[in-house]
């Protein structure tokens, strides 16, 4: 039988997200996970004990996050809106919350902004809905953009423009005055807060000014949470309707919602490992400067990507730095990142930091290359 007569159009279009480096992270548990920006530190003793508490009740359904209260009031609290838990719905990871936006506001024939390089997901899941996805390019090799970057492709299809704050890949956040300048274009604008807590100004207050921001959030970073999967966004309740009614019924699991509040009451427990890595991440951003021809790119996030020039492939400093039991990313080729000539480390514990700069110290000296030459003076 012709079974490809079955397939939706969606389907069709739809790719499959390369996730092999979260099948390598658990095949080797003894590597060190440097290449998906989670958190190396485990979850609060608090945390652990909270999911073991309900252990003996998960034969029951949870709530759905509609008649949540008590979780998007916990959520609305941590990120300073106290009282407004109807500003706010879940989703299975912020890949899904993404998802949900796409679903409940693009139609087909809208075009969606999108930062270039951004997280490579934003992208996929566009032609899903028909839409399609209007690259915006830094201005630039420090990936700053202006607001004309964004302006000068706005057409009368644009519905959105998304946009990670810090970037995911690069580390860089747009300034605040750009997402005002967003917003006041009067199109969608999304920003993808997965990293905030590692950055120095989140834009929740901007949500009483402009009706038409909406902001999104993870427990897969600071918090340290990856593996529960929760996501979330906060817009006016008007905009959080839309996105229940296109939402599947209780998509938060009853581990996910008690892990999700124990560690939002554990604050102490978060905020020294964001010390931790905003003071790993400086350190490490300082030492790749020495190598010659790296050039690492300033980061508000818990990673550092490094452009490598002077012949260097970034390829190959991934494959070493595996053989030596890092998992770290490159990018060959990738949207906003052409040729091979970055990658990305994630900010694990000091150790690991100082173990990935003696590998690529070693790896320099195995292939000759001195370390006293001077540091690369063109920024690009
Ligand atoms: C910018 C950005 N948004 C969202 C995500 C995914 O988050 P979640 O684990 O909540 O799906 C990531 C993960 O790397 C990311 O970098």
């Amino acid at each position: 039988m012709e079974l490809s007569k079955f397939i939706s159009k969606a389907a069709k279009v739809g790719e499959i997200y390369n996730l092999h480096h979260f099948r390598l992270g658990w095949q080797k548990p003894e590597y060190r996970r440097l290449m998906g920006n989670e958190l190396v530190y485990p979850p609060s003793p608090k945390v652990i004990e909270a999911v073991r508490s309900i252990a003996d009740r998960l034969n029951y359904y949870p709530e759905d996050p509609y008649t949540d209260v008590e979780l998007r009031a916990k959520l609305a609290e941590y990120v300073g809106l106290p009282g407004r838990a109807d500003w706010i719905t879940c989703g299975n990871g912020s890949m899904e919350v993404i998802d949900l936006l796409y679903k409940a506001f693009l139609d087909e024939g809208d075009e969606i902004l999108i930062s270039t390089p951004d997280y490579s997901p934003y992208t996929r899941r566009v032609p899903l809905y028909g839409a399609s996805v209007v690259s915006v390019l830094p201005v630039d090799q420090d990936f700053n953009y202006t607001l004309e970057s964004f302006t000068s492709k706005i057409t009368p299809k644009t519905k959105m423009a998304l946009v990670s704050r810090p970037n995911n890949p690069d580390g860089h956040q747009i300034s605040r005055e750009l997402v005002r300048g967003l917003c006041q274009t009067g199109i969608l604008v999304v920003i993808d807060e997965a990293y905030f807590e590692f950055g120095d100004s989140p834009v929740e207050d901007l949500l009483d000014e402009y009706p038409n921001l909406v902001i999104s959030h993870t427990f897969s970073k600071a918090m340290g949470l990856a593996g529960i999967r929760l996501g979330w966004i906060v817009a006016r309740p008007e905009l959080i309707e839309a996105v229940n009614r296109v939402r599947t019924p209780l998509n938060i699991g009853l581990v996910t919602k008690v892990a999700a509040m124990a560690a939002i009451d554990d604050a102490d427990y978060i905020r020294e490992n964001v010390r931790r890595v905003k003071e790993d991440r400086e350190f490490l951003f300082n030492e790749l400067k020495k190598f010659p021809g790296f050039y690492p790119i300033p980061s508000q996030a818990n990673f550092v990507m490094i452009r490598v020039t002077n012949g260097l492939k970034a390829s190959e400093i991934y494959e070493y730095l595996l053989g030596k039991g890092y998992i770290t990313r490159s990018f060959v080729n990738a949207r906003g990142l052409p040729g091979d000539q970055y990658f990305r480390i994630t900010i694990g514990a000091h150790e690991d930091v100082l173990g990935v700069l003696k590998e690529l110290r070693n790896y320099f000296e195995e292939n000759s290359i001195s370390l006293q030459s001077t540091t690369v003076k063109e920024r690009m």
